[in-house]
């Protein structure tokens, strides 16, 4: 089951929609496509937070590797949106309003290392994408244009997700945040690695 917005819903179906299509059939397709829009604004977002947060002996590394990520994610926020208002729907894009229909919260680290911001992102990543499965599932049978937009940046998001847990996994292959369902315990899974080596 995708996840939906439910704002895009409240809205209702557009008055027109691009031909072939129903505009009922539309909305569904425009109310994923608005979770997936809240889900990339709040990520470039989050990755500038950690672009400017981010401490200590690995500061450059993870500083410069954040940016083409964050170009990235506004660029599929921008190609997310525009499908939106091709089907005839409104896509929103005002910070209270992606607040109040996304269903998780603020990313929650602040100042921290480099491997504590991975290992938070390593979760936050995971999320993202588990929910573009969800949306291309979804999509299969409504739009397959929409299904392959999203294909196509999933495949992307998940490279970028590699580079984050890259550098959590050990010569072994084993991720040191395996089992982390919040950012905190992700966070204090690599200081448990850091202190067993
Ligand atoms: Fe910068």
């Amino acid at each position: 089951m995708a996840k939906s917005s439910e704002l895009t819903k409240k809205a209702g179906a557009p008055a027109y929609t691009v031909p072939g299509m129903g505009t009922e059939q539309a909305l569904e397709v425009a109310a994923i496509l608005q979770n997936r829009l809240n889900a990339l604004t709040d990520l470039h977002l989050t990755l500038k937070h950690v672009h400017w947060n981010v401490v200590g002996p690995h500061f450059i590394a993870v500083h410069e590797m954040l940016d083409p990520q964050v170009d990235t994610a506004r660029q599929f926020a921008d190609e997310v949106a525009e499908r939106i208002a091709t089907l005839g729907a409104s896509p929103v894009g005002t910070p209270g309003a992606i607040v109040g229909d996304r269903d998780w919260d603020d990313y929650s680290v602040g100042r921290a290392g480099a491997i504590e911001h991975l290992a938070a992102l390593d979760l936050v990543y995971a999320g993202v994408i588990a929910d573009y499965r969800g949306a291309i599932e979804a999509t299969e049978e409504l739009d397959a244009v929409t299904q392959d937009l999203l294909i196509g940046q999933a495949g992307q998001l998940e490279q970028y997700h590699w580079f984050v847990r890259a550098h959590l996994e050990t010569a072994g292959g084993q991720l040191s945040t395996a089992g982390a369902h919040t950012e905190a315990e992700a966070t204090s899974s690599v200081h448990d690695r850091t202190d067993a080596a």
